[in-house]
């Protein structure tokens, strides 16, 4: 596919920080979502690059034999595609890392997190940093991009696909691709039909309080196959589940975790939404904003901290974040003009948040709403805004 490239400076930023401070990062996202690019990018001009694909039989050849020699040989910057490919080579680069002259430094790239691919968290705790790689972003496509990343989602070719049934054909490819080969070759044996119908069954949950036996009732599955979906997909980066949080309080609050398919995209092609239209008419309109609207923010702040909080009674947050220890709240309204509810100052007082934004799709500039509270345009919030 041929198309023009989106920069990605903050990410090339971001890496070049991470690949200064530690002997071996990874580069983790769903696949697709630009990696490789991100990689070639990063290596542009450098001469001491060694760069393995373990895509590639050659790649995989390279290494086979001896290993441990032919990584420790290397100086400079050692580039390795796929590395979930060969999970045991994580095992073998951890004496690497632990060289004291640091001959060379390793950057992985693999599109599956280290709870999926065994060993992993283990071998390396420690000595690897990780740097997610979402979705294109809205810094990255600009605010006047916003509704077209929003529909189409974040994955660059659907993103840049010459038209909306391009997209579409180009997600429907991914998912096909992504069920009867990505996963299975990472050694995962789930039936490739049940696994489609989860991901779909979860598309219509997205945005609620996650609840195992209702989803495994809809697709006649015990819960612990349903959970061992949730995890693959979770693992894959295509799906979220969002921790809650629970204050302090005499309150009876939710503790079942949220969940959001990460990819907006991808969530209005299983939900058959066509069209910014149709998805202005869809009765599904404030969740699809709201996990949009989450992955951007969560893009710029890190997904460490991050929980949404409700109580039984009907108070809730989107999303709190904690940055530097102090709570920071975001609720995700699609509609042009929010304003405040009485549920925001239940947040407000029962969380101590230090602010709450209110992130719509409208434009126009941001005003406050209460003096911790200010509505804005997605489009118009970084987290240097925040106070
Ligand atoms: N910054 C970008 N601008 C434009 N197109 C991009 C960009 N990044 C990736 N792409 C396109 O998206 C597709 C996937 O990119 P890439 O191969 O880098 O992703 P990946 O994450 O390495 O995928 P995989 O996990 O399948 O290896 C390619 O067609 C690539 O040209
Ligand atoms: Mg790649």
């Amino acid at each position: 596919m041929q198309h023009e490239l989106i920069i990605r400076t903050r990410l090339l930023e971001e890496l070049a920080v991470r690949c200064a401070e530690s002997p071996a990062v990874a580069l983790l996202g769903a696949r697709q979502v630009g990696k490789t690019t991100l990689a070639r990018m990063f290596v542009e001009g450098r001469e001491d690059v060694a760069w393995f694909d373990l895509e590639t039989v050659s790649g995989r050849e390279r290494l086979r034999a001896m290993p441990e020699k032919v990584l420790a040989s290397l100086r400079g910057l050692v580039v390795i595609d796929e590395i979930q490919r060969m999970p045991e080579l994580f095992a073998l680069l951890r004496p690497l890392c632990d060289r004291p002259d640091v001959p060379a430094r390793f950057l992985l790239l693999g599109s599956a997190s280290p709870d999926l691919v065994r060993g992993v968290s283990e071998s390396l705790a420690g000595r690897i940093q990780f740097l997610p790689v979402p979705g294109l972003g809205l810094d990255e496509v600009g605010a006047d991009q916003m509704d077209r990343l929003w529909i189409r989602g974040g994955f660059p070719p659907a993103f840049l696909a010459r038209s909306a049934g391009a997209a579409g054909r180009w997600q429907d490819g991914f998912v096909q691709t992504f069920l009867e080969r990505d996963i299975p070759q990472l050694g995962i044996r789930v039936p490739a039909a049940a696994l489609r119908r989860f991901w779909m069954l979860a598309a219509h949950y997205h945005g609620q309080v996650l609840n195992v036996s209702e989803l495994a009732r809809g697709l006649d599955v015990a819960p612990r196959t349903a959970r061992h979906y949730l995890d693959i997909l979770a693992g894959a980066f295509v799906l979220r589940q969002l921790p809650p949080w629970h204050a302090n309080l005499g309150k009876r609050q939710v503790k079942s975790p949220k969940l959001y398919l990460r990819d907006s995209g991808i969530l209005h092609h299983f939900l058959g939404v066509a069209g910014l239209e149709g998805l202005l008419a869809h009765p599904r309109l404030g969740a699809s904003w709201e996990g949009f609207a989450l992955e951007q923010v969560l893009a710029r702040l890190g997904d460490r901290e991050a929980f949404f909080w409700a109580t039984q009674r009907g108070a809730e947050v989107d999303l709190v974040v904690f940055r530097g220890g102090r709570p920071l709240g975001f609720e995700f309204k699609a509609t042009e003009a929010p304003r405040l509810t009485p549920s925001m100052r239940v947040a407000l007082d029962d969380l101590g948040l230090a602010h709450l934004w209110v992130l719509h799709p409208g434009r126009g500039d941001p005003y406050p709403l209460h003096d911790r509270v200010t509505a804005c345009p997605l489009a118009r919030w970084t987290p240097a805004t925040a106070p």
